[in-house]
């Protein structure tokens, strides 16, 4: 069955308050995108077209307006609704329709992934058909995470979310790829203390039965933050750079698809025209004349 896509985009941002009372935080710029283009952009590197798009009721219309039902980058959006942030794990109830018996890659709209290789490690965990895989990302601060605990063979004995003390500095990113099971095991978890359904304990699931694979992201990627003022700036900073000195594009849907061959020549010819002067525009027109 064809792995199908999950961009958790719901929440209230309160740890950024006041800017995420009017707007969701996933709309929010980092440099000259919306900060969904960049989880999107992920899910579509590794090979993924139907995706379902989680919002809080109030949001959803303000995403459809970015995003439209997917077709301009020849993949299709669908739409669906978490009433209350009632945790991580609460997508694959809301998605189990939409995902009828298939596997999964579900991304949460506000992590931020950037490295050469990627496409390949997603694809390599696209490609298992059964059990997970997630990815260990080393941190200065892990305890605002779900991190591994890991064995002397380096072998994960424990994932435990957000820990006061720290069994390892791997804190585990916000890209999930699941089997088909996802939602019945989710059906099976209770809330944790602060009212949740917690992913880690989904993801405890599978490697108590031997079926989580946590792949170590190295040191040449970057999974950024965007979850206070400081670490949204430093992130858009971060996209700036890259961006100003290579004269390409960090999370372009536009780009991926054409790359991917989903749209062509004129589709991007046309996404370029919407996008008229802006900067974003003027990398489009760039792609097309390389
Ligand atoms: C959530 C997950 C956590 C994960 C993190 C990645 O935390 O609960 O396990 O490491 O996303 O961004 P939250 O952002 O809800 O605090």
């Amino acid at each position: 069955m064809t792995r199908k896509g999950i961009l958790l985009a719901g929440g209230t941002g309160s740890r950024l308050w006041p800017i995420t009372l009017g707007v969701s935080k996933q709309l929010l710029p980092i440099y000259d995108k919306p900060m969904i283009y960049y989880p999107i952009s992920v899910l579509m590197l590794a090979g993924i077209r139907e995706i379902a798009i989680i919002t809080t009721p109030e949001d959803q219309p303000q995403f459809q307006r970015l995003l439209g039902d997917g077709r301009q980058w020849g993949v299709s959006f669908t739409w669906v609704v978490q009433e209350r942030p009632e945790g991580l794990a609460q997508a694959y109830l809301l998605t189990r329709d939409f995902l009828a018996g298939a596997p999964s890659a579900m991304c949460l709209g506000d992590n931020i992934f950037f490295g050469h290789g990627l496409p390949e490690i997603l694809h390599r965990a696209s490609g298992q058909a059964s059990g997970g895989t997630v990815f260990g990302y080393h941190v200065s601060d892990p305890e605002r995470y779900g991190v591994a605990a890991f064995d002397a063979d380096g072998r994960v004995t424990r994932i435990v979310e957000k820990p006061k003390v720290p069994p390892s500095s791997f804190a585990i990113t916000g890209l999930y790829f699941l089997d088909g099971r996802a939602p019945d095991i989710a059906a099976t978890i209770r809330p944790s203390p602060r009212g949740e359904l917690e992913i880690v304990d989904v993801l405890e699931h599978y490697r108590a039965e031997g079926s989580l694979r946590v792949e170590r992201m190295g040191r040449g990627f970057a999974w950024l933050d965007t979850g206070t003022p400081g670490s949204l700036l430093d992130a858009g900073n971060f996209v700036r750079t890259l961006q100003d000195r290579q004269g390409m594009q960090v999370g372009s849907p536009d780009e991926i698809a054409f790359r991917q061959g989903w749209i062509d020549r004129a589709g991007l010819e046309r996404q370029a025209q919407v996008f008229g002067k802006s900067s974003y525009g003027a990398h489009l027109a760039g792609v097309l004349r390389d």
